[in-house]
């Protein structure tokens, strides 16, 4: 039997003004009177309500394009068309903006589309240091975009980073800290002490909660809010914030984003303002499993080496400690003992650690890098895992069954 039919007629409909065209303008956001810290920030979604139905979260709102009245005038002179900017962007922009003690904060639809707003910035024949051994996606596409711009690009180990800009005259200095997958911790204070250059730094691993780079001498800091500023893995987002929003270079980011139009839909804006209410306490208990695991998995017999900041005998430890606060983040990366069928088996016999890719999410993830990127010089042993939010204990007993089997 047919169902029935939905026959579409079209109509032309004569124009008339609508009648919201001359209500007052509301203010979307509550005005909070004095600064508060990251936890209360976070919770209030730095004070986004809805004024028009009375909620207390922020309103939905997918229009790509913006009313203007009889006298043609814009209903909201700062809403014109979604491509520049829309409420929920601006709501999910106030929120990091204020965790990062920011002059200014742009999001972007994803960390790479971050990034490369930044070095698009830069002129043909320009230097650029960027760190090497860093997120492979971002090494990948630097080196691409240098050689297509004759921009002469230096890539340096974290532990020469501070030798290589005092040796070289750079426009740019990319640092990542810590580092993924190695974990290696910079000094950005440091950087920034001997180097004129501007100085980026992605902080992904330690999110806006554990590490504010601004305030260690950092021009920009970026971060893929894909991890764990969304922390749910069903958002792809990138961020940039700038101590300084008159500098030459964020007037420049700021048109490309516009002009180019890579900007973040007020879905994904809209769903990370929510994920960000709980971005402390994610960020705390993560950074206490990955924290206890470590410790666990450093003094395992099946384990070799454990790279994680938190670890008192890692590398990194003392600068780490200086510029985190509350904890050391969710990655860490184990090195098993053997060869990569070891490691192969170990990934395959854990159960609560989904066998995924990315970093910073409620549920733990484990990664066997080397097949992803085996000519970096990965090891085949190096399993990088994201620690969640779950039970430790349950965390610890998924590990200890899978290092149970047998080693060849
Ligand atoms: C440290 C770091 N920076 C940047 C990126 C790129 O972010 P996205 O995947 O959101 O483009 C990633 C992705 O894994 C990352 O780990």
């Amino acid at each position: 039997m047919r169902g029935p039919q939905c026959v579409i007629v079209p109509v032309a409909l004569p124009y008339v003004a609508h009648p919201l065209a001359s209500r007052p303008v509301v203010t979307p956001q509550r005005r909070m009177s004095k600064p508060h810290k990251p936890a209360t920030i976070a919770a209030h979604a730095a004070g986004a309500l809805d004024p028009q139905s009375g909620g207390v979260v922020p309103a939905l709102q997918p229009s790509t394009t913006y009313l203007r009245d009889e006298n043609y005038a814009l209903i909201r002179p700062d809403n014109i068309y979604s491509r520049d900017n829309s409420d929920n962007l601006r709501q999910a922009e106030k929120v990091l903006q204020a965790l990062e003690n920011a002059d200014d904060t742009l999001l972007f639809p994803s960390g790479m589309a971050a990034i490369a707003a930044v070095f698009r910035t830069l002129p043909n024949g320009a230097v650029a240091i960027v760190q090497s051994g860093i997120y492979w996606g971002t090494t990948q596409w630097v080196r691409d975009f240098c050689t297509r711009r004759q921009i002469t690009l230096h890539e340096v180990d974290a532990d020469a980073l501070q030798t290589a800009c005092q040796t070289h005259r750079a426009d740019l200095v990319f640092v990542e800290t810590p580092s993924n997958p190695w974990l290696k911790t910079v000094d950005i204070q440091r950087i920034a002490d001997v180097s004129d250059a501007i100085l980026i730094v992605d902080a992904t691993a330690a999110t806006p909660i554990l590490m504010r780079p601004l305030a260690h001498g950092a021009d920009i800091v970026m971060h893929s809010a894909t991890k764990g500023i969304n922390g749910h893995s069903d958002v792809l987002a990138g961020v940039l914030s700038t101590r300084d929003k008159q500098t030459e270079i964020w007037q420049a980011i700021t048109l490309d984003r516009k002009t180019a139009g890579a900007i973040l839909g007020p879905f994904e804006a809209w769903l990370l303002t929510r994920a960000m209410r709980t971005l402390p306490l994610r960020v705390e208990r993560m950074s206490q499993n990955a924290q206890t695991l470590a410790e666990y998995l450093v003094a395992h017999p099946r384990i070799d080496d454990v790279l994680y900041p938190g670890l008192p005998q890692n590398s990194g430890h003392k600068t780490a400690q200086k510029q985190m606060h509350g904890g050391f983040g969710s990655l860490l990366s184990v090195l098993v003992k053997g060869g990569r069928a070891d490691a192969l088996r170990v990934i395959g016999k854990l159960e609560l650690f989904l066998r995924a890719t990315s970093l910073g999410s409620v549920e733990s993830l484990v990664e066997h890098r080397h097949t992803i990127e085996p000519h970096t010089g990965i090891p085949e042993t190096l399993l990088r895992v994201s620690v969640g939010i779950e039970d430790i204990d349950d965390l610890i007993a998924d590990w200890a069954q899978a290092l149970e089997t047998e080693m060849h």
